[in-house]
């Protein structure tokens, strides 16, 4: 088979060589925007008479039935033709003579190439961020059920102070909306015209670039095109803004893995989201958690592989470039995925309240109250903090928690203590009064509900409402 750029080669390639430069096997994925984005390229050059448009009504239509040929499933890619883009070529000019072979005037894959992954990474963006959304709207909706559910909060995984696990859980919401700025922030950076740089020094054609990204829905053309067709810095921020996102659900899935389990027991995962063990009838396992977990580990890779990829990459296209699809696939495959699989989880999952008793029978969860009490009394904290010390080494020498400690007990590690300290002591209590913005109070959580219940509503248009055009 002649190949498109056969012209000076008398030998032909080795088939380990055609086996080893291929890239038809994932990169037909990018069919769709492969003609998408010819047809806008061939529009173009009719518009400024560089083709006839005659010709680009054949062009267009050839390429139409191509696209149907892939939707119906009765394309046949060729890995001798390398990639899509010869691919697509080569079927078009089979499907209406030579004529086909005038739409790569003033093109090069190069530019080619760029412009279908950042129509895809465009389409992509808007995907996640949607999947974000209604991730953090299944976060919303069990927050609001769990307001009133005490538990206990940690650092060092040791119990410390008591929240509400609506406080938790929003938390991850917190991250989640950052998640989601970050993709749109990245956004307008993939959105930007490529082509007209055609293989890295631009095209002897008088192109009207404005025209063509017009067509595709671009508010910005490339502004060099050596950096236009040599970079995949748009590629690396979404990868690195996928990694992110999976480091926060991967610490939220470890959270729940240990919430499902008999010692924690906060969580009842649904059938629809766990899975069994083939030799322990009674087990139920979060294995939708355990591979979030476990599949973060894959997107920070693919990071590493495209960081790797573009350092040390002299000016301008090198064929290296070709290796930046398949890191990129696999990160939105896997993140997406996941989106889908933790609003599931969620959304069918039932929080328990813990017993009372627990709570308060283990790890001083009011203890900082009591420190805070002989504050308002005048104490300095240091001391407070010392009294409050030898009160919590005495309960644990009696075995009860600090709120059972009688007055005369209390007195004799401070003799100023009234009765009003047991008001200090109690959860609830404990709990409302840190009442700072941002804290875990009833008030303060519930106003933080209504506030992320407002920017969840917000409109994809406004969400991605372009900026307009950098100077
Ligand atoms: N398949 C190539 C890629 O993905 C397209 C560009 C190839 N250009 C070239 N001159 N070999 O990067």
């Amino acid at each position: 088979m002649k190949k498109p750029w056969g012209g000076r080669f008398k030998e032909a390639t080795d088939d380990i060589m055609v086996r080893f430069s291929a890239s038809i096997g994932y990169d037909q994925r990018l069919y769709a925007y492969d003609i998408q984005g010819s047809i806008a390229h061939c529009k173009m050059l009719a518009k400024c008479k560089v083709i006839k448009s005659t010709e680009a009504k054949k062009i267009v239509s050839g390429l139409q039935k191509i696209l149907k040929e892939f939707e119906s499933g009765t394309f046949v890619c060729d890995e001798k033709l390398e990639d899509i883009h010869m691919n697509i070529e080569r079927r078009l000019i089979d499907l209406i003579g030579p004529v086909g072979g005038k739409l790569h005037t003033g093109r090069s894959r190069n530019d080619q190439v760029c412009l279908d992954f950042r129509l895809f990474l465009r389409a992509e963006t808007e995907a996640i961020v949607e999947g974000i959304t209604r991730l953090s709207k299944a976060f919303l909706a069990q927050a609001r059920k769990n307001v009133d559910t005490i538990v206990p909060g940690y650092t060092h995984l040791q119990r410390a102070q008591p929240v509400r696990l609506a406080h938790h859980l929003l938390a991850y919401v917190e991250m989640l909306l950052r998640d989601r700025d970050r993709f749109l922030d990245a956004y307008p950076r993939i959105n930007v015209m490529p082509l007209g740089s055609a293989a890295l020094a631009g095209t002897n054609f008088p192109l009207d670039r404005e025209y063509t990204a017009k067509l595709l829905g671009f508010p910005e053309i490339s502004h060099n095109s050596m950096d236009a067709v040599g970079d995949r810095d748009f590629a690396i921020e979404f990868c690195s803004a996928s990694a992110i996102l999976m480091a926060h659900l991967s610490r939220f899935c470890e959270e729940i893995i240990l919430w499902c389990s008999s010692e924690f027991d906060w969580v009842e995962l649904s059938d629809a989201f766990t899975t069994g063990s083939s030799i322990m009838p009674q087990k139920k396992n979060p294995d939708a958690a355990e591979l979030t977990r476990g599949k973060s580990g894959r997107v920070f890779g693919n990071l590493m592989a495209l960081l790797t990829l573009l350092k040390s990459l002299p000016m301008a296209y090198n064929r290296d470039l070709q290796e930046d699809k398949e890191p990129v696939f696999d990160t939105v495959d896997t993140v997406k995925s996941v989106l889908d699989v933790m609003t599931g989880m969620l959304k069918t999952a039932r929080f328990k309240k813990p017993a009372k008793a627990d709570l308060e029978a283990k790890g001083f969860l009011t203890a900082t109250d009591m420190a805070d009490y002989l504050v308002l009394q005048g104490v300095p904290f240091r001391e407070a903090h010392e009294i409050t010390g030898k009160a919590v080494a005495y309960c644990l020498e009696q075995n009860k928690p600090l709120g059972e400690l009688g007055m005369e007990e209390l007195k004799t590690l401070w003799p100023r203590f009234r009765e009003d300290v047991y008001g200090y002591l109690q959860l609830e209590s404990s709990v409302d009064r840190k009442d700072v913005y941002g804290g875990p109070s009833k008030r303060r959580v519930q106003a933080r509900i209504n506030q992320i219940d407002k920017k969840l509503k917000t409109s994809r248009s406004a969400l991605f409402k372009t900026k307009g055009r950098r100077p």
